[in-house]
């Protein structure tokens, strides 16, 4: 955790021209500067970034928000990762969170071995770079692969000597220690206790995290010595730094392409990403010949929900294609497959082809996955019980997908390729459904049982539906939360003169019949604006879009982004009675959808009453309703047919 004086200094220090230009060339125009969108392919200006508001906005993609947002967005970072490299480029200290004795210890050990890997990845890239026998041999092998030296560079590839301690004679000399190099696998210990190095003669693959630090390696027996061994390769153990089923390799390098085109190839090997992006083609990984886990899926849905699996075309390929991939769909990708011909994998399919080649092959012959599993699972099948096994597992993947649009589409392909009835298929489906849903309710009440779940940090949004009316009232609280809009009135209580602003007034009309906003992230932004108020200083869009939650920062800069109707009017800002006009007809719409809200409950209900006392009271409530809204419309205008 960062604490919040230290997230003010940086957000402070932070100027958001100067970051983006890191990134964008930028040209002044009049007060904000332009230049390609750096998030879709932009081919005229229209990323616009205004000093001023500390704002960041695309006019074509819409993309908008503040400057950690754009480190964000543009790094593929969390927040917390953004704010540091921020802290990193302006001199600021960060002071975390005090942690625990036990934090402190396991913090330690974590950050020692990834310094330790740190150092073990540039010593054996440091090898096979001028070692002579790193040149003779490790170079060599990728020489002979095709590898070029950029991009052996760019994966920061090495070679291990093949005497058995020579990695940890020097660490030790280095003043590594013991404790860590085994921890990070990088050697183990014999019998003797002795270390041994565990990649000795390998060629070397290091892990880079997402966030770009080494988390394990990967290493490969050279060609002559692969016969009659079966460990061609060998990989870091799990530790504290690597899990093996959470790690993606290549997601470091391939980040920003993955979101650049918002797509994914999924590959099975070092090699394969690796000549991959020789070729040219940047937005790939690999999960090292295993089945996906969900945390895989989840690490790749953060940068898109677009995958496409590309294996061999052999037997082996078409089942790892199968393996796992229900997950995928359950975890909302839209997933495609493609085999590559002639039993040919990735890394040979590139090396024979341009990267233009590459990707037009994909795009004509990749296919739905669904449709893929109805070709792989029903083709020359005709026993009866082996084709109703196979429609089963296919129905049974449609059945995870969350989309019920989708599913239908499926289902209805599904109905055309195997000629059985689409309400059968359906009908099986549903009680699939019914019983994954089922068998999660009986796991959700055996957690419960064994353990009280802790409430989740952050409940999901409840309300994503919020009016468009409620969201206009809270962009007027976060652009102009601080203009006053009624000055000097008589408080008739106290006899003093009061002055409102917008944030005061809303708050205040609202509370008069104890309204609130459907959305919590709505009244939290009222409740600061009104509480900020109190500060003579206080500037609404520049607190809310520097606002250290990021939602909130994140929601402010999308308002304060939003061209929306009523801002038109409201750009007559100097006007306070427009804004006081527009802010107060805002007000009653508000109250007009929250009464026409209640109304349709009231009616909902009347039929349901059975007791003549009830019904009347019911008729009553609803008269009275309907009066009051009848009296709003008139103050807004609007012609309401009763
Ligand atoms: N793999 C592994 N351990 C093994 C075999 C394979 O971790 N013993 C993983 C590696 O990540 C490897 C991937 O599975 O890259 C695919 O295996 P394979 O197709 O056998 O290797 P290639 O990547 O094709 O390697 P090469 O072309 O060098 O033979
Ligand atoms: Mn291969």
């Amino acid at each position: 955790m960062i604490d919040r004086a230290t997230v003010d200094r940086i957000l402070d220090a932070a100027d958001i021209v100067d970051v983006i230009s890191e990134f964008v060339s930028l040209r002044k125009r009049g007060t904000s500067y332009k230049g390609l969108c750096p998030f879709h392919d932009d081919s005229t200006p229209s990323f616009s970034v205004s000093p001023v508001r500390g704002l960041y906005k695309c006019f074509s993609c819409g993309a908008a928000g503040n400057v950690v947002n754009f480190i964000m967005r543009h790094e593929q970072m969390s927040y917390p990762e953004s704010l540091k490299w921020l802290a990193n480029k302006y001199h600021i200290e960060v002071r975390e969170r005090e942690l625990s004795t036990e934090e402190k210890l396991q913090e330690g050990q974590r950050e020692s071995m990834f310094l330790v890997n740190e150092w073990a990845a540039k010593y054996f890239h440091n090898i096979l770079t001028h070692d002579v026998d790193g040149i003779a041999i490790g170079m060599q092998y990728f020489r002979s692969r095709g590898f070029r030296d950029d991009i052996i560079e760019k994966f920061q590839l090495g070679f291990a000597l093949s005497a058995r301690h020579s990695l940890a004679d020097e660490a030790l000399r280095e003043g590594y220690k013991k404790e860590f190099l085994v921890s990070t696998g990088l050697c183990f210990e014999n019998e003797s206790g002795e270390l041994v190095d565990r990649f000795s003669g390998r060629v070397i693959f290091p892990w880079i995290g997402v966030s770009g630090k080494v988390t394990a390696f990967g290493g490969r027996l050279l060609d002559s010595r692969t016969k009659g061994v079966s460990q061609k390769y060998v990989n870091s153990p799990d530790s504290l730094i690597y899990h093996k089923e959470r790690e993606l390799y290549g997601i470091f390098q391939a980040k920003k392409a993955i979101a650049k085109f918002n797509l994914v190839y999924m590959v099975e090997g070092y090699t394969d990403v690796v000549s991959m992006h020789q070729n040219g083609i940047e937005n790939v990984v690999a999960n090292s010949g295993t089945a996906l886990s969900v945390y895989q899926i989840r690490l790749l849905h953060r940068f898109t929900p677009n995958i496409v699996l590309l294996y061999d075309g052999d037997e082996a390929g078409r089942h790892a294609a199968l393996r796992g991939t229900d997950m995928l769909l359950a975890e909302g990708m839209n997933v495609k497959v493609l085999l590559l011909p002639d039993g040919q994998d990735p890394d040979e399919f590139a090396r024979n082809h341009t990267a233009e080649q590459f990707r037009s092959h994909i795009e004509e012959n990749q296919t739905d996955f669904i449709v893929f599993k109805i070709n792989i699972l029903l083709r020359g099948v005709t026993d009866p019980t082996r084709r109703s096994a196979a429609i089963n597992s296919i129905v049974e993947s449609i059945a995870v997908i969350k989309d019920p649009i989708l599913r239908d589409t499926y289902i209805r392909e599904c109905a055309n390729r195997t000629g059985v009835p689409e309400a059968t298929l359906m009908s099986q489906m549903n009680r699939f459904i019914f019983s994954s849903r089922e068998q999660m309710q009986r796991e959700q009440q055996r957690k419960i049982e064994k353990e009280p779940q802790p409430e989740p940090l952050r409940p999901a949004t409840p309300m994503q539906q919020a009016t468009q009316v409620e969201r206009m009232l809270v962009q007027a609280i976060v652009r102009d939360g601080e203009k006053v809009i009624i000055s000097d009135v008589r408080d008739e209580e106290t006899g003093q003169s009061v002055s409102l602003n917008v944030a005061q007034y809303i708050d205040y009309d609202l509370g008069l019949d104890n309204l609130t906003f459907s959305n919590p992230i709505y009244n939290r932004i009222l409740a600061e604006a009104k509480e900020q108020s109190q500060n003579s200083d206080f500037r609404a869009e520049e607190y809310f879009i520097h606002h250290p939650d990021i939602e909130i920062a994140q929601l402010a800069a999308e308002l304060c982004a939003e061209q929306f109707q009523l801002s038109e009017s409201m750009q007559l800002k100097k006007n306070e009675n427009r804004l006081r006009d527009s802010v107060i007809h805002l007000i009653l719409d508000f109250r007009k959808d929250f009464i026409e809200h209640h109304l349709k409950e009231l009616q909902a209900r009347l039929p349901l009453e059975t007791e003549p006392e009830r019904i009347l009271e019911l008729m009553n409530d609803i008269k009275r309703m309907r009066e009051v809204r009848n009296a709003l419309a008139k103050k807004l205008g609007i012609n309401i047919v009763v």
